[in-house]
């Protein structure tokens, strides 16, 4: 059954919310003191995006009918990445004045409306950057199906050390949270964990929220005192017991590479599942979105970025570097070449080694096998471009565009001068300076002066 529930919206407009909305809420403010790292924790990167957008990019793949609130602290809005974010119409930035504990981010995203627009709030860690989509909704499905008030995320880590520690009592549906510092010896040390993620209803959760004090050796509010809380008003609270891997913490730079390589792992299974051979993918490094057709084969150390697609059948070589870049069918792409954003290429292409392309695009059958500098640059069809030639896009303040038209033939080692059109079926002969579009089907050459023979000294 579908419950609705009828708000009533500024200016009288009356909104019908469905009332299965969710509200995610990252917590994102935190110092991150022991990342030693001038960079806030949660924007330090793993796989081509920041721990905070792996986490976005999650929630997204769910398909939940949901709103994000990401709780920051003031320097943090300086950064790219979270003015980026800021744009995305799902989200919203919430600042959390001063860091005074998870218990006191979480009230950043208590709104008045709250309760009556969502029926679910799930807390998340900006710094547990491995959660997946199918996760987030096994949590929605077990807090809703054991009617829960609250349903924590735990789990059994290798080492249980910096975990808050999850004491249940199966018997009553309570659960207790108690953080590692707060542990006395004689204490029950269970190897259950809190992962830091966990769904409430949000009826009434602002009350309880409020009655969290502060904890006192560190002053801080903890989210997970509320448990206590919740013991005492008979809310019942429950678990979700996660795959360990997927709720690793962050907390040090070792976590963050450990987290990473779970990450590399995923991507690399799920890009052979499309279909690319990876040789020795442990020496190859992809970001979470690169995306593979059919027969690619990717040779050893390989660096692919964000915003990278690959044609059926084509062979990226070692030591190759691609970012933001679409190659097409039946490409060969490298060794030691580097294909920058904005690039594409079409089918039977050829880019050889050290050859750079920035904003270019390649025609089908065109080749640039060796040693060249390809910028701001559209290349149609069938051409060829020789060892060490330079389209010369920059004059120290503009940058400008080189056409080169099907069938033409550069000779190695030509200095192309944008802005400039190489003509169709145009022959640059080697070692010109061109700076003059050329003529169709002719013959341009430039050279400073004619070949002379001298005398030996
Ligand atoms: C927290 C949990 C712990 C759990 C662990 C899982 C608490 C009190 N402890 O500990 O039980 O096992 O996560 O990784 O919740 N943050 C803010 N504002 C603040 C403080 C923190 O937004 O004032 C954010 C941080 O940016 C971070 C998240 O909350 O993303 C967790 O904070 P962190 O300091 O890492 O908590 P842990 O010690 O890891
Ligand atoms: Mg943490």
């Amino acid at each position: 059954m579908v419950y609705f529930n009828y708000h009533i919206y500024q200016e009288n407009t009356i909104k019908l919310y469905s009332y299965y909305m969710i509200k995610f809420v990252i917590l994102a403010a935190g110092s991150g003191s022991r990342m030693k790292s001038t960079l806030p924790k949660v924007l330090h990167p793993l796989s081509g995006y920041t721990m905070l957008e792996h986490i976005v990019l999650s929630i997204n793949e769910a398909n939940f009918d949901a709103h994000i609130d990401i709780i920051i602290n003031s320097s943090m809005q300086a950064y790219h990445t979270i003015q980026k974010l800021a744009t995305q119409g799902n989200i919203t930035l919430r600042e959390q004045k001063q860091q005074l504990g998870t218990g006191d981010a979480l009230k950043c995203a208590i709104t008045p409306d709250l309760a009556a627009k969502y029926q679910q709030l799930v807390v998340l860690c900006g710094d547990t950057p491995l959660i997946t989509a199918t996760t987030l909704q096994q949590l929605l499905k077990t807090h809703r199906e054991n009617k829960n008030f609250a349903t924590c995320m735990c789990f059994i880590p290798e080492s249980p050390r910096g975990y808050g520690r999850v004491i249940f009592n199966a018997k009553e549906r309570f659960i207790n949270i108690i953080e590692e510092k707060d542990l006395s010896p004689g204490q029950l040390q269970g190897a259950l964990c809190n992962s830091g993620i966990m769904i409430f209803n949000t009826d009434g959760l602002a009350a309880i929220l409020n009655k969290i004090t502060p904890n006192k050796i560190t002053g801080e509010f903890y989210l997970t005192d509320i448990y206590t809380l919740l013991a005492q008003e008979k809310l019942p609270a429950g678990i979700m017991q996660a795959n360990t891997q997927e709720v690793m913490g962050v907390n040090t730079k070792a976590q963050l590479i450990a987290c990473d390589q779970v990450m590399q792992q995923r991507i690399a299974a799920r890009l052979m599942e499309d279909g690319a051979l990876l040789l020795n993918p442990n020496s190859s490094y992809f970001a979470r979105d690169v995306r593979v057709a059919q027969g690619v084969m990717i040779y050893p150390n390989v660096f692919m970025g964000p915003g990278v697609s690959i044609g059926c059948n084509s062979v990226i070589h070692s030591f190759s570097w691609l970012m933001g870049c679409n190659i097409g069918e039946d490409n060969a792409i490298g060794p030691f070449a580097r294909i920058r954003p904005q690039s594409t290429t079409d089918s039977k292409v050829r880019v050889g080694n050290f050859v750079e392309l920035k904003a270019a695009s390649l025609g089908a059958n065109s080749k640039a096998s060796h040693l060249t500098y390809i910028g701001d640059a559209e290349i149609e069809e069938d051409v060829n471009i020789g060892a060490g030639t330079i389209f010369c896009n920059y004059d120290g303040v503009h940058k400008s565009k080189t056409i080169v038209r099907k069938g033409s033939f550069i000779g190695s080692n030509s200095s192309l001068i944008a802005p400039l059109t190489i003509n169709e079926g145009s022959l640059v002969a080697a070692g010109s300076v061109i700076t003059k579009d050329t003529e169709a089907n002719k013959l341009a050459i430039r050279r400073a002066s004619p070949q002379k023979s001298l005398p030996k000294k």
